[in-house]
């Protein structure tokens, strides 16, 4: 399992958000995980990633316990196994999408294939767009770099916050093709979401309430889901 959580708890100012989640996802499986705004799904995916400590479980990613490593060794597995797509892209505005796209691999002093990077952006649909800055693409072509960004570097788990959560339906089905993609080409794929058409497109869904996953569907439609959820 490229995945495994394990009763994971988060409280923030004695307030219990998520209060003992587990799951585990494989290696090329495209997970999604449904619940109301406000429900803990972003905490959930910064526990799980390692941008925030659990309060307490445990999440081992790629045979690492996240727990057990120091700053300097989370940071590392995190550049080496994970790829966090943002609800808000988070590209930098005075970089082109290609600068955009090859920054990370520079930072981690990895340095990518010259031509990874243009390919990231052609299987994204954007070759043409490489030399554009953030500011002169649609939000879809902006989720777009954000997401070759994340698979430049053929990360083991990508986890997505609300990926389609600003865009219109037609670029939002783009990125959700890219994600199952990614998962069909053996990345782990932990999307969460509010919107159910979103996460009619996973082949698992597990519905969070009340701080726990209280249900796990497989390839639900949309309806099933939103019966599960009320
Ligand atoms: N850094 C934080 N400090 C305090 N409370 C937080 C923090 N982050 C999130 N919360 C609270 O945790 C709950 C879940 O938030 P969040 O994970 O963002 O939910 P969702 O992504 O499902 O909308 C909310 O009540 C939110 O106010
Ligand atoms: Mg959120």
């Amino acid at each position: 399992m490229n995945l495994i959580v394990d009763q994971l708890t988060k409280t923030f100012d004695r307030t219990p958000v998520l209060k003992g989640v587990s799951l585990t996802v494989a290696a090329g499986e495209f997970v999604a995980v449904v619940g109301p705004s406000g429900s803990g799904k972003s905490t959930l995916l910064y526990c799980m990633s390692g941008l925030e400590p659990a309060t307490s479980g445990s999440v081992t990613v790629m045979g690492s316990r996240l727990e057990t490593l120091n700053g300097n060794a989370l940071a590392a597995l995190r550049r080496r196994h994970v790829g966090f797509v943002f609800q808000s892209y988070n590209l930098i505005p005075s970089l082109t999408a290609r600068e955009n796209v090859a920054l990370p691999a520079r930072l981690a002093k990895r340095p990518v294939a010259a031509g990874a990077v243009d390919a990231a952006l052609a299987a994204v649909g954007l070759a043409e767009r490489a030399s554009h800055r953030p500011s002169a693409l649609s939000g879809g072509q902006q989720q777009r770099v954000a997401v070759a960004r994340v698979l430049a570097l053929r990360p083991d788990v990508v986890f997505a916050d609300e990926p389609t959560g600003a865009l219109d339906t037609e670029p939002g089905d783009q990125v959700l093709d890219l994600l199952g993609a990614a998962a069909r080409d053996g990345r782990s794929v932990v999307m969460v979401t509010h919107d159910l058409a979103a996460a009619e497109r996973a082949d698992r869904v597990l519905v969070l309430r009340d701080g726990l996953l209280h249900r796990s569907l497989i390839r639900p439609s949309a309806a099933e889901i939103l019966a599960v959820m009320k």
